[in-house]
């Protein structure tokens, strides 16, 4: 095995970054040095790729589309699932030949991963073909490693187990358009017993409030439309403040103040620290879209004890009336884990009960995978991995049947939708979401100038659109204006030459 160069110091207090603009090319030796960043996990992994190009730009380097092209490759990995982890391993292991074949290329990986238990002698094992190998918590380092990668004919390994203080004005380099991730707090300080987070992502620290408003007023002014809080729990936003006198909801109401700005999501909350006050926050807002993801794990209250998740089914569905009661439309989607150990065959039932009681919009389902160092890797119980896939079917059917459901109730109804652009497959047809954060697909003649890969007129505006279709996933709709196009034509038209 390679020895690691460990360049690890103790996070004391970042320096503010200074970038320098010829790095890149000092450190490729060549002018206009490219990258290319392939990015696993949750959104808040997405962003984090978003500053790492942040910071990369400002080194020098221009992104390109192909790994192959690319002279410096990066991993951003998850490690919330073995599934994910292996599957990242692997890639990472098929990039032995490119290294052989192109040597000077450089290659590293970031992200939760590393910063798991064991990890990075995984990694190493795998992929010792690797040249830098960073954590989550040294993310705005990445200049100085890659310059020490450089030199080093071993890999230059920084992990650092404790996070440091928050780091402002970090670069990031959004896509162009619709809309924009923005963190309000790293890390998480929950426990849940399954979870791997609070290892990789450490302590939850909440950025002030004033920075917070800064970015979004800067994104809105930028032509941003929508903006998505970002943390591992948005709920408990500001409990690290001393005094905690400032909340999500607090928060809530100062973005609602922001000029050009029309929508913000947020995600994810956790239904512990979800109080009525930011319900309320939350109906009263201008803003602040109707949609709620609510984790709920499991509908049995042994399990949820033993993932010490610190709230009841009961509870739950308090919180879930609650917020029916309130934000009318409310669209609620959740996560469920089964086959939690020891989760017997009636508790599993009570997840499904609860999913028929709640009727979730949709559900993230996943079967329990065990992660080295949590608690519930230790606990009896772990079941085999046929019961997992059954149960995961059984819940999924379920869920699919409500899904479908809930996507037709909405058949009829006129939804506003924000538009993000031609979609994928047909630049005639138009994409965007309701402020549910349902995907809306409708016809818009107004597309012009997607066919030749402008993004199209309606892109970024607010269309009422009426729903004539629904699938499990997808709304279809017209959008009213042309719907009253039509009518008029129609009433205008000699009546043999109006077709339905
Ligand atoms: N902070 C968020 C989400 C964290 S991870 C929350 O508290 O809800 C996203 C989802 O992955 C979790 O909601 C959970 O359903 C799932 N998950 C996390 N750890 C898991 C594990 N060990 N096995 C299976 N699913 C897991
Ligand atoms: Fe993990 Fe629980 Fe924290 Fe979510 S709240 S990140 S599931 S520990
Ligand atoms: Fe994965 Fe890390 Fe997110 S483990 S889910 S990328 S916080």
């Amino acid at each position: 095995m390679l020895e690691g160069l460990d360049l690890t110091p103790a996070p004391a207090g970042a320096p503010g970054l200074q970038i320098d603009a010829a790095a890149a090319s000092r450190i490729h030796r060549k002018a206009d040095p490219s990258y290319y960043i392939e990015t696993y996990g949750c959104q808040m992994n997405e962003h984090d790729s978003e500053v790492m190009a942040g910071i990369l730009e400002k080194m020098g380097y221009r992104r390109v589309p192909e790994l192959e092209a690319a002279d410096l490759i990066l991993f951003n990995t998850c490690a919330i699932r073995e599934h994910a982890v292996e599957r990242t391993l692997g890639r990472m292991a098929a990039l032995k030949r490119l290294k052989y074949v192109k040597p000077e290329v450089i290659i590293g990986v970031g992200g939760c991963l590393p910063q798991q238990e064991g990890a990075v002698e995984r990694i190493k094992k795998r992929a010792p073909h690797l040249d830098v190998v960073f954590g989550t918590h040294n993310l705005y380092r990445l200049p100085q490693l890659l310059e020490s990668a450089q030199t080093s004919e071993y890999p230059v390994i920084e992990v650092w187990d404790a996070e440091g203080e928050v780091i402002e004005n970090l670069p990031a380099v959004r896509p162009e358009g619709v809309k924009a991730w923005v963190t309000i707090a790293y890390g998480c300080d929950k426990k849940c017993t399954y979870c791997v987070v609070p290892y990789t992502r450490g302590k939850e620290r909440s950025r002030r409030p004033g920075e917070i408003v800064e970015e979004v007023r800067g994104l809105a002014a930028q032509g941003y439309k929508e903006v998505t809080l970002l943390g591992q729990n948005v709920n408990s936003y500001g409990k690290d403040f001393a005094p905690a006198a400032y909340d999500f909801g607090d928060l809530l109401l100062d973005l609602d103040r922001i000029q050009d700005l029309e929508r913000v999501r947020f995600m994810t909350s956790h239904p512990r620290d979800f109080t009525r006050k930011m319900v309320d926050a939350i109906a009263q807002s201008r803003v602040v879209c109707e949609q709620f993801h609510l984790p709920v794990q499991s509908g049995s209250n042994r399990t949820l004890k033993r993932m010490l998740r610190g709230y009841t089914r009961e509870k739950y569905l308090d919180l879930v009336n609650y917020v029916h009661d309130r934000v009318p439309n409310a669209v609620i989607t959740t996560d469920i884990i089964v086959g939690f150990p020891g989760e017997t065959e009636e508790e599993f039932q009570d997840t499904l009960s609860l999913l028929r009681e709640v009727e979730f919009d949709s559900a993230y389902t996943f079967s329990f995978s065990v992660r080295e160092g949590t608690p519930a890797a230790r606990m009896k119980g772990h079941l085999p991995e046929e019961v997992k896939k059954d149960r995961l079917n059984r819940l999924m059917e379920v869920q699919n049947e409500i899904s479908r459901r809930r996507m037709m109730a909405a058949v009829g109804s006129t939804l506003e939708v924000l538009v993000e652009g031609p979609s994928d497959k047909n630049p005639d047809v138009l994409s965007g979401r309701d402020r549910g954060g349902r995907l809306v697909l409708f016809e818009g003649p107004a597309s012009a100038g997607a066919a030749s890969g402008g993004p199209g007129v309606l892109t970024g505006q607010l269309v009422p659109v009426r729903i004539t279709e629904a699938r499990t996933w997808t709304l279809y709709g017209v959008r009213r204006e042309n719907e009253l196009g039509r009518r008029q034509l129609a009433e205008a038209a000699p009546a043999e030459e109006v077709s339905a």
